[in-house]
Formats: structure tokens, sequence, C-alpha cells
């Protein structure tokens, strides 16, 4: 069965804008934007030195996300950034596995590694999958069967809760080099409905409900109405939008309901 919970949105804001002055006036306009909503609600997931300066400044109602994190715990990893550090100011949700960074070679063993470090440090791992094309016979369900299972290899069920899956389809991100369309709800709901019924054969049916999935792909202030009563999708993963505050604004509170 599937749980009944409130919505979450995240913003993946990529690597924008250009400067910490950018970065803090986006931020204080979604914190003061959605200070409405619960906590749980919103998850800001922006560049790594903008997420150690909100965390300072206390962030109201919004939780704090990373766009990635190491595949290992610590060492010699010119670069990376470990669980432990993201963990030890404040972040709570890391996002794995983005099609950005599968397109730049992560692969799906990296990916599982990174999903059972984000949770064992108790933070929640929003594991992104998606078919890059869609074909007429369907085997983009194999793809992203695919992905989940490979993704949460040898997570236990008991883990299973804290990982949040973000179905975005490709060919719909809103910068993909394929983008063709956004996604109708139709689009994304049939493949909602059927990652669901990957992790029921994975983990039986009741752990499997504990999984929150979201949709991302060009979701804006317009089509968010409609995704939210068509799609099934407990959340959105929104890019392009998350950084225009009046935008995403609305699209919180469309899909909260407030
Ligand atoms: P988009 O990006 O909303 O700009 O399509 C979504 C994402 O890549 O996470």
């Amino acid at each position: 069965m599937q749980e009944k919970r409130d919505v979450l949105v995240v913003a993946n804001w990529k690597m924008n804008p250009r400067t910490l002055g950018e970065a803090k006036e986006l931020f204080a306009a979604v914190k003061a934007g959605v200070r409405s909503c619960p906590p749980g609600v919103v998850v800001i997931a922006a560049p790594y030195p903008y997420l150690a300066q909100f965390a300072q400044k206390g962030t109201g109602k919004v939780s704090l996300g990373a766009q990635n994190v190491a595949s290992e715990k610590l060492g010699a990893l010119t670069g990376e950034v470990a669980v432990s550090m993201l963990a030890s100011f404040g972040v709570s949700y890391v996002i794995v596995g983005h099609s950005e960074r599968r397109a730049r070679g992560e692969s799906d063993l990296e990916i599982a590694k990174k999903v059972e470090l984000v949770v064992k440090a108790n933070m929640m791992a929003v594991l992104c999958v998606g078919e890059r094309e869609r074909d007429q016979s369907g085997k983009y369900f194999g793809v992203v069967e695919a992905q989940v299972r490979a993704a949460l290899k040898g997570l236990p069920g008991s883990k299973l809760p804290s990982v949040v899956i973000a179905y975005e389809p490709v060919w719909a991100i809103s910068t993909a080099p394929g983008f063709t369309r956004p996604a109708t709800p139709e689009d994304a709901h049939e493949m909602i409905l059927f990652i669901r019924k990957v992790l029921s054969d994975m983990y039986g049916r009741s752990t499997a409900g504990k999984v929150r999935i979201l949709y991302g792909g060009s979701v804006d202030g317009k089509n968010i109405g409609e995704l939210m009563e068509r799609s099934g999708a407990e959340g959105f993963l929104v890019g392009g939008a998350s950084l225009r505050p009046s935008d995403f604004i609305t699209i919180v509170k469309t899909a909260y309901g407030a």
C-alpha cells in the first residue's frame, strides 16, 4: 500500500546562479515565499559553497540538498565532497545519479555506492532515473527498471524509506541536448506506476509503498496544476524554473495546495 504524505519539491539549481550574492537573493526570496509550508516540503539543492553559507544563516522551512556526493567515504580524492561533510552542517538530501552526471560517465556502481553512503549518513537520497529517449516498442521501461535495480542493489528494505526516486526522462529536461517536449502527466504516470511495481518486486508492496516517487523535467508554474492532478507524482524535481522565484513559489504552492 502506498502511504499518504506531503508533497516534496526539490529545486535543482545545477551550476547556478553565478555569484554568492545572487544565490543569497534567490534563497531569501524562496525562503520567504514558502514560509507557509511546513518543513519537509521544499528542498533547495544548491552548489556546495552556497549550501554552507545558507546553513550558517538559517534556512527557515527550507531543507538543504546537495546535487552530488563522492562515492567513497573519505580520502585522497581531489575535488570530491564526502557525505560526512554534508551531514555535518545540516544537508539532509543528496541528489544521486542525475542524468547530467550519468552523461559525464557516472556508473551504476558509483550510483549504488552513493545511495548507500547517503542513507547510512541519515540523509535522504534523491535517486534520479530516466530514459534518454522513447521507442515505439517500450524498451525504455527496461532502461528505467535496470537503473532502479542497479542503484538499489544491496540496499536493505529497512533503508528504502530514506530513498526518494525522481523519474526524469532525459528528453523532457528543459536544457537537455535531446530536448523534444515536456512529458505529459500521462507519460509520467505510467512510469511512476511501473517504478512502483519494480520496487514491489524487489522489496514487497508494503516497503515499496514507503518510497516517494517524484517527476522532473520542464516542470513550471504553468504545467504544475495538471501534473499534480494527473501524474500521480508525490513531488517534483525542478531545474530551470527553480531559478525564477515566482515560478518556483507557484510550483510549491500549487503542489502543496497552500
Ligand atoms: P528542468 O530540469 O526542470 O530544467 O527540465 C530538471 C532537472 O534536470 O533536474
